[in-house]
């Protein structure tokens, strides 16, 4: 969309997440709560970001250029924080959304809403609202013959005030001409001696300009995460986002509440997740496979038709037609080939098994190129270490490995080789 730019506010201490770390790096289904919000962001393809943010360590490397950080060196209120991102918008005449970091599940449909109502109404400050039944902790807002007039803030309020349950989402769509100019209007409030955004609002309906409101669909959206329940919260109610669109795309989920996966976790048609699988970070697991019970795995490619149960694959590529499990490690770069397979108390680490490669029992397979078509029998170990280094093996296509045998490392092991149980390959 033309003409968009977004201000998100995450200046804020967040003193009650009683966390080391900015409250906007903490995560929800694996993501800082920041890059959910950036992320809804994006599809309005935005002009501009600009993050307001309390400290430097919360400006972490983002690759988006359109991406300026603002930082605001004393917490005056949200109003002294959207100023600091002046500098950002000179002589900018688009609309400006702003939100606060710490919202993680405010979608672009509901953005996109409150800029259509926006513009279709030619307001200069249009804000997102919301009908709650507890709202003690809000701003509330105060309207005149329908329309909104002004907003109060808890500390403000008094008992009647109090009872209004329509509040401020604190997500708003302004003008850009408008914005700072109205905003350097603002007094400090005389009890929090900070500078209320939510003070523009009054300033501009006296001055005759007009104030909208979109009242959101799903209270959810605006949940504001300040303590870590509401942390956990967002996470449930991200879970449920993710499977759900998961399973409306032809993925079969049997147990949701047992079931977590991660926001950058993309899954193929057909495929099967039974209970108690964990999706971890940038996890791609294509068609036709069967995930589960018991299986984690974390940053890893997995092919189609793939069967992994109870077991853990870390950074690891698996191609089409492998089996792992159960009781499988497959960790740091390992790559199983089509048609390979692995399973009973097995652990593989930087490693290949070549196509139809097999490796079924009790064997330790570390820094080590396995071809094609390859038997391990029970309790074979690459010994891989030798007090200072790793040390790689080779090992040819089609051979056999006997039960019990210990490959010391460096070793290159010759195609169709057959090794006895028991044997112990040295290097002479
Ligand atoms: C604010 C709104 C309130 C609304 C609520 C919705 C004001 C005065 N009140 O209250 O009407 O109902 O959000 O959640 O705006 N921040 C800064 N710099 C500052 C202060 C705050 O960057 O100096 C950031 C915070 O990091 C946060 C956001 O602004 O992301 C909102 O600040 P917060 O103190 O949480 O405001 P609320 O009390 O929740
Ligand atoms: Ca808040």
């Amino acid at each position: 969309m033309v003409n968009v730019s977004a201000i998100i506010l995450a200046a804020g201490l967040g003193t009650r997440m009683k966390s080391k770390k900015p409250k906007i790096l903490h995560q929800v289904a694996g993501k800082p709560m920041i890059n959910c919000i950036i992320d809804q962001l994006k599809k309005f393809k935005l002009d501009k970001i600009a993050l307001v943010v309390g400290t430097k360590e919360a400006m972490h490397n983002h690759d988006d250029s359109r991406i300026k950080f603002v930082l605001q060196k004393e917490k005056s209120g949200t109003a002294h924080a959207v100023l600091q991102a002046e500098k950002e918008f000179n002589g900018y005449k688009g609309d400006i959304l702003i939100l606060n970091g710490d919202v993680p599940l405010i979608t672009y449909e509901t953005l996109n809403n409150l800029l259509k109502e926006h513009r279709s109404t030619f307001a200069v400050l249009s804000l997102l609202t919301a009908k709650v039944p507890g709202p003690t902790g809000y701003g509330r807002i105060i309207r005149r013959q329908g329309e909104i007039f002004k907003i109060v803030e808890e500390l403000d309020a008094d008992d009647y005030i109090k009872k209004i349950k329509e509040i401020n989402a604190g997500t708003y769509c302004c003008k850009g001409d408008y914005l700072f100019p109205t905003l350097k209007k603002i007094k400090k409030n005389p009890l929090k001696k900070e500078y209320y955004i939510t003070d523009a609002i009054e300033i501009l309906n006296k001055q005759g300009a007009k104030d909208r409101t979109y009242t959101v669909k799903d209270n959810n959206e605006i949940l504001g995460v300040n303590r870590r329940h509401e942390l956990a919260r967002a996470n449930m109610i991200m879970q449920k986002r993710i499977h759900r669109k998961l399973m409306d795309s032809g993925v079969t989920i049997l147990d949701i509440d047992s079931t977590y996966i991660e926001y950058d976790v993309k899954i193929g048609q057909d495929t099967i997740i039974y209970p108690f699988t964990f999706l971890y970070g940038k996890v791609k697991l294509g068609e036709n496979c069967v995930v589960g019970p018991f299986v984690q795995i974390t940053e890893s490619q997995i092919g189609n038709n793939v069967r992994i149960f109870q077991s853990t694959v870390t950074g690891s590529r698996i191609k089409d037609d492998v089996h792992v499990g159960p009781y499988a490690h497959i960790r740091d770069n390992t790559i199983l080939e089509k048609g390979s397979g692995v399973g009973n108390f097995m652990e593989i680490a930087r490693s290949t098994l070549g196509k139809k490669s097999r490796a079924f029992h009790l064997s330790y397979i570390g820094d080590t190129k396995v071809g094609q078509d390859v038997n391990f029998g029970a309790g074979v170990v690459t010994a891989n270490f030798d007090g200072k280094k790793k040390n790689k093996t080779t090992v040819g296509d089609g051979s056999y490995i006997g039960s019990s045998t210990t490959i010391i490392a460096p070793a290159t092991i010759p195609k169709k080789k057959k090794i006895p149980a028991g044997t112990i390959v040295k290097k002479k």
